[in-house]
């Protein structure tokens, strides 16, 4: 028996869509064991067990998919997934499932596949690699392709920053908030979130949280997602008038992901609260502050 954990994490990051991601100190786990036959999964969510079939369920997609890969075959599979991750809120839930079944089973078949290739499988499995990158290295992480192939770069935000979640009671689904988005981008938009996305790789390195503001500022996303999630570019632009931090969806929502300054946390959490209580939403947002989890996923038992 093999028990991984997997961070949640936070893609795009407002300006770096498809490329940007955190990972979260929220974590799923994934115990995956071989036996005689058969594949069983037993789902625990909220302290109890939630009924789950197994066509469909990404750990076991997973899973098998590294067994090929690595030529391991198994009698059969048992599956337990304890959920903390909130599903469907754009903190990378799916995600989770994907690098756990991978890193379960490259443990459980002694394959030792490297994370980089690990990263390669989970981001063909996921369809964009801005999830599955930060959720296996941990840190903040740099998506970007290379002719076919994906790649990545992995580091600690500074110490001086830390992570705010506003998550709502609502799911929006990946596939619903993707289908918004335009086929083209003019230029001008191009440049401008080159310019932010370079901004905001500064500031997560320096810790400067005055720039963050500006650096999540997005224009290819975001305002096409704002129909589906209501008050969204009101919350921003209130949050980034606050000194120290800024604001963006987190991957495709509808949660939102806030950077701060650490040593301002409990004055920026209340001025946040007030800008929730000025606005016009139907999202009743809880705060969970959060760490960034610096580690990525990892074995935390094998038996
Ligand atoms: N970059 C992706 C998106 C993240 O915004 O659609 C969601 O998985």
């Amino acid at each position: 028996m093999v028990e991984v954990i997997v961070p949640a994490t936070s893609a795009n990051l407002g300006p770096g869509f498809d490329v940007l991601g955190l990972a979260l100190n929220i974590y799923n786990s994934f115990e995956v064991e071989e036996i005689e036959s058969g594949l069983e999964i037993d789902i625990l969510q909220d302290g109890g067990p939630r009924p789950s079939a197994t066509e469909n369920n990404l750990v076991l997609i997973s899973a098998k998919r590294l067994f090929e890969e690595v030529g391991f075959s198994f009698k059969g599979l048992k599956i337990t997934i304890k959920n903390d991750v909130p599903m469907g809120r754009g903190l990378g839930s799916s995600s989770t499932a994907i690098v756990g079944g991978l890193m379960a089973a490259n443990e459980l078949s002694h394959a030792n596949v490297p994370k980089e290739n690990l990263f390669e499988i989970a981001a063909e499995i996921e369809g964009h690699p801005d999830n599955v990158g930060p959720a296996i290295f941990g840190g903040f992480t740099i998506s970007y392709p290379v002719d076919a192939n994906h790649r990545i770069a992995s580091y600690a935000p500074s110490e001086k920053l830390k992570p705010l979640l506003l998550i709502p009671g609502t799911m929006l689904e990946t596939k619903k908030a993707r289908g918004v988005l335009p086929r083209d981008i003019s230029m001008g938009d191009a440049v401008f979130n080159i310019s932010r996305s370079s901004l905001l790789v500064a500031a997560l390195l320096e810790g400067n949280a005055g720039l963050l503001a500006t650096a999540m500022q997005d224009k290819l996303h975001q305002p096409y997602r704002a129909p589906l999630i209501p008050g969204l570019l009101e919350i921003i632009r209130l949050v980034g008038r606050i000194p120290g931090a800024g604001m963006a969806l987190s991957g495709a929502g509808p949660s939102l992901v806030c950077i701060i300054d650490r040593s301002e946390e409990a004055h920026i959490v209340e001025e946040i609260n007030q800008a929730l209580a000025d606005i016009e939403s139907d999202q009743d947002y809880s705060i969970r502050q959060a760490e960034f989890d610096l580690e990525g996923a990892r074995v935390i038992s094998r038996n």
